[in-house]
């Protein structure tokens, strides 16, 4: 795959982030221009200051959405959308833009507001098509990767369930140590195994929530990053695969494995220059939208062994205090999914992380992060994923 990356070219200066929840007195353009405050008042910059823009949102038609609301007429700012990856890729195109030698100072942003647009789990949405693909609900459609995993390695449901709520209560656990998450509360186990049924055998607290955020950074050439901060972070890795979309149609696919996430991780891993993540990383937030989609993730990232995963989540190998911690701010679980945002969102916990500002949650000395955000469906997706680190070239 000819895919030569941009390892130590450019670095973030400065991120923002609002909470993320249900911002019933805020509209979407609130959040945007608190989240572009936050992250050039971190970087000490104004909205002029930026040459271009990068703009993360679902289901908008142009740049309008960002430029009206915080003021920069006249300014190039690009929509993007690439399914629930889009924050991610609001940040990719940035990055290339600055790599390019095109702008100097480019900001990605993203934002959604669902809780209002009435967007639930619950209820099916899928696109006019062809009439070959399935229609189900995002719960439906990832729950699928449950019973696939468990009988293909020899795990009875009961067990399996015990994997799933062990992953949700970890994630809980850190998103309590989170003042920006949706939901701050430890969740006791017996309350995970015993949530009301969304999808069998997912529960409600197998499932991410509904929520409402924005987050931003702000990028520039690595040569230049000192000049605006003391701590910048590196961009290392970047890498975005769209599948095949074979789906339900596809007889070889098993629901253990999401390919895309496998090759661009392969591809992400070659730009860094990591040969085993499971050492070299220090921590990782990837697209929990769904439990067993992160004990999937973590086999398809070469966290883990194929079909050991199940053992290194009950042996707290993922926890804040494990080998590598994995979504150490609460990931979906606790943020929910707006979902231009969250591919930033998560970009803003390496940012915390990698400058020692995480507060409660800190991992010790981290030098290397990983962000992984999925958009799709399991048989029918894209992935994103980024190394980004402390130390530049
Ligand atoms: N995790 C933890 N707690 C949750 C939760 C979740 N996913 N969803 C809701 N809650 C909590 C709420 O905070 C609320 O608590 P409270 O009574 O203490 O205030 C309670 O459960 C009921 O909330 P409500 O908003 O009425 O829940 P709901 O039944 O409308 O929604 C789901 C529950 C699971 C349907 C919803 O969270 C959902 O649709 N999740 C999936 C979203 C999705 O598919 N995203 C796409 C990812 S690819």
């Amino acid at each position: 795959m000819g895919s030569n990356g941009i390892k130590d070219r450019v670095a973030i200066i400065g991120m923002g982030c609002t909470k993320f929840g249900e911002h019933w007195d805020k509209s979407a353009d609130d959040l945007l221009v608190d989240a572009a405050y936050d992250a050039l008042g971190s970087a000490g910059i104004e909205p002029n200051d930026v040459d271009a823009y990068w703009l993360g949102t679902l289901g908008q038609l142009s740049g309008l959405t960002l430029s009206v609301p915080l003021k920069i007429p006249y300014k190039p700012v690009t929509h993007v959308e690439n399914y629930c990856a889009t924050g991610s890729e609001s940040l990719r195109q940035a990055c290339y833009a600055v790599a390019s030698g095109a702008y100097d100072v480019a900001m990605a942003i993203g934002v959604e507001k669902l809780k209002d647009s009435g967007y639930s789990g619950l209820v099916g949405a899928e696109p006019p098509n062809d009439g070959t693909n399935s229609s189900m609900t995002a719960p439906a459609s990832f729950s699928l990767l449950a019973p696939a995993y468990f009988k293909k390695y020899g795990l009875d449901p009961k067990k399996g369930k015990e994997v799933l709520a062990r992953i949700a209560w970890k994630n809980h656990k850190n998103g309590a140590r989170n003042p920006k998450a949706q939901f701050q509360a430890e969740v006791p186990m017996e309350a995970i195994l015993a949530s009301p049924k969304v999808a069998e055998p997912l529960g409600i607290m197998d499932c991410s929530g509904v929520s409402d955020g924005s987050a931003a950074a702000i990028v520039v050439r690595a040569e230049d990053a000192k000049k605006y901060c003391k701590d910048p972070i590196y961009i290392k890795a970047l890498s975005f695969v769209a599948g095949p979309g074979a789906g339900h149609m596809d007889t070889d696919y098993d629901f253990t494995t999401f390919r895309e996430v496998v090759a661009s991780a392969a591809d992400a891993y070659r730009q860094a220059g990591i040969t085993d993540a499971r050492k070299q990383l220090s921590l990782a937030e990837v697209h929990d939208c769904f439990t067993p989609t992160e004990l999937v993730l973590y086999e398809d990232l070469g966290f883990s062994a194929r079909g050991t995963a199940w053992k290194d989540v009950l042996d707290g190998f993922f926890d804040l205090e494990g080998g590598l911690p994995v979504n150490p701010d609460g990931g979906l679980k606790s943020f929910g999914h707006p979902i231009g945002a969250s591919g930033l969102r998560m970009m803003y916990e390496c940012w915390l992380q990698l400058r020692g500002e995480a507060g409660p949650r800190q991992i010790k000395n981290p030098t290397l992060g990983l962000t992984h955000n999925l958009g799709g469906f399991p048989g029918k997706c894209v992935s994103f994923v980024s190394v980004v680190g402390r130390e530049g070239a």
